[in-house]
């Protein structure tokens, strides 16, 4: 090599990791709320009206094997912003409350954690539901997040009653917590109204997110947006053909025609990764005002499919292939992939997830090989619930949800109370999506093996599985719900600013 290709070389390494660095793919995590398998037009719903999902769907990769860790939100959160299961964590059992004293604890580390010591902009734009506590100590700007605008929990956490949920001024329908401070909409760590106004909720969150594109992009800095939507705010109310639910949906897949228009307009949609995913299977007990699992079983709060494997779409223009993957998945899996792809270190902690981008980028194999599922209130003395390895799935235990009451299925019901079986149950997923037919009865003992599989990786699992103290259980104290005016009284009736 003669002096010259040196210096080349030499320069070549200076120069490329800048070079590289500027070019530092940016990342919006769209997360929605109580969305079924069966609920968006490229998932086969007849009458849904998501035209900018099915687009990224139809030129991105579509997943049909792909599951969050928890029939219900909180952990389900918990452990997509992490790559950690919530037992972990702490995340369990259940949700948190507007008062609840704890929340994600501020050591685990969050995608944006993660992404922040590259120089990212990082930004949460909806529904936190990852505790406020005390001084307001879990919210999402003490996770990462420079930015936030949203409601630090569901939005019918709070009483409803007399709340205007449709425009005009169509009352909100089902049920809501009463007893609690109405529902805040904070702007980083300061409530910005109470009630928050859910007509034009949709619309704030549209232009903060658009905004904050823009603004990153201004300044050619990389950034991450997470947007965990609820179907709120309803501009297209009696648009769709679905009703109600329908109307919310298309709301919010307006709202992703919005973020790539601002991505394009700002020149960086093909630098950007999206990601598309939901908490939990649907809320069947709001009947057909909630969402559907399509051929699943059950929905929301059981470990049935229904309750969570979820409709998920990748994207990325040139850089990922159009097309459908039915290889194993996680919500566990977003952080590392994230990660990978920004070249970020990852949290030195036990992750639960794996790098996806084999199945990205070539339409590969997953290194995942199982599937676990928690119920609602994970425990060690039960464990888990059910295992899939490749297309096997298991069933330990079963139960019913009052989440998903009210369907014909009468397993999915409240009723159904808690069920060991031994041997388990078991399904075969391909052959059998519904989980309709049970392989393992006496009659079939060549499902022996299988069973015994399954059994091996639970075994494993579990030995490795350390759980973290339950944040859940420290309980609620009413004065930390949130209040605009906190010195006011009657509570939490006064708790009410425009
Ligand atoms: C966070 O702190 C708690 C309490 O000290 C500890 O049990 C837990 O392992 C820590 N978690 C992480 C991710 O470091
Ligand atoms: C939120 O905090 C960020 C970072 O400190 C700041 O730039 C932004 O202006 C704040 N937003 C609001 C609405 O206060
Ligand atoms: C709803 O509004 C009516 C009339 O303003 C009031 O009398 C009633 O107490 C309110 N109900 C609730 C649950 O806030
Ligand atoms: C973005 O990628 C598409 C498809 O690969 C290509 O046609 C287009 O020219 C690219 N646009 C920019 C601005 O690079």
């Amino acid at each position: 090599m003669d002096y010259f290709m040196v210096v080349i070389s030499v320069l070549a390494t200076l120069i490329l990791p800048t070079s590289w660095g500027s070019q530092l793919p940016n990342f919006i995590l769209l997360f929605a709320d109580d969305l079924g398998f069966g609920d968006l037009g490229s998932y086969g719903h007849p009458s849904s009206e998501t035209p900018n999902l099915d687009k990224l769907a139809a030129e991105g990769l579509r997943f049909t094997d792909f599951y969050s860790t928890s029939p219900v939100c909180s952990p389900s959160r918990a452990a997509l912003l992490t790559g950690r299961y919530q037992t972990r964590s702490g995340v369990y059992p259940g949700v948190f409350y507007p008062g609840s004293r704890g929340g994600l604890p501020l050591n685990e580390t969050t995608i944006a954690e993660v992404l922040k010591p590259l120089g990212y902009a990082t930004a949460m734009v909806g529904k936190w539901h990852l505790g406020v506590g005390k001084d307001r100590m879990y919210l999402p700007t003490r996770q990462g997040f420079d930015h936030y605008l949203g409601v630090p929990y569901s939005h019918d956490q709070g009483p409803c009653h007399n709340l205007t949920c449709f425009p005009p001024n169509i009352k909100c329908f089902g049920y809501c917590d009463v007893g609690v401070v109405t529902v805040p909409l904070m702007a980083n760590e300061t409530i910005k109204q109470q009630p928050v106004s859910f007509p034009d909720l949709e619309e704030k969150y549209r232009d903060f997110a658009t905004q904050f594109i823009s603004s990153s992009a201004r300044r050619t800095q990389p950034f991450f947006l997470y947007y965990p939507s609820h179907y709120a705010g309803l501009g297209a109310a009696g648009r769709s053909l679905r009703g109600r639910f329908g109307d919310a949906l298309m709301e919010f897949d307006s709202t992703v025609g919005a973020l790539i228009q601002a991505l394009q307009d700002s020149g960086v949609h093909n630098n950007t990764f999206i990601f598309f995913t939901a908490d939990n299977g649907p809320e069947l007990m709001r009947r057909a005002r909630g969402g559907n699992s399509g051929l699943l079983k059950c929905g929301k709060g059981t470990t049935y499919d229904g309750g969570m494997r979820e409709p998920t779409i990748a994207y990325w223009p040139g850089r990922i292939r159009p097309g459908v993957t039915h290889e194993l998945s996680s919500t566990l899996d977003v952080l590392p992939t994230i990660a990978a792809m920004a070249g970020a270190t990852l949290p030195r902690v036990p992750l639960d997830g794996v790098d996806m981008r084999d199945i990205l980028f070539s339409h590969g194999p997953s290194k995942r090989k199982a599937i676990f599922y928690y119920p609602t209130d994970p425990s060690e003395k039960y464990g888990l619930f059910a295992v899939r390895v490749g297309k096997y799935k298991a069933h330990y235990y079963t139960r019913g949800a009052a989440h998903s009451d009210t369907t014909p299925d009468q397993d999915c019901h409240m009723i159904s109370f808690l069920k060991a079986h031994d041997p388990p149950l078991l399904f075969d997923l391909e052959a059998d999506p519904a989980e309709n037919y049970n392989l393992a009865t006496p009659d079939h003992p060549e499902y022996r093996p299988v069973l015994e599989l399954i059994e091996a990786q639970k075994v494993q699992f579990e030995r490795g599985m350390v759980f973290g103290q339950s944040q859940v259980a420290k309980g609620s104290d009413p004065t930390l719900q949130p209040c605009c005016n906190p010195d006011c009284t009657p509570k939490p009736t006064c708790c009410t600013c425009s």
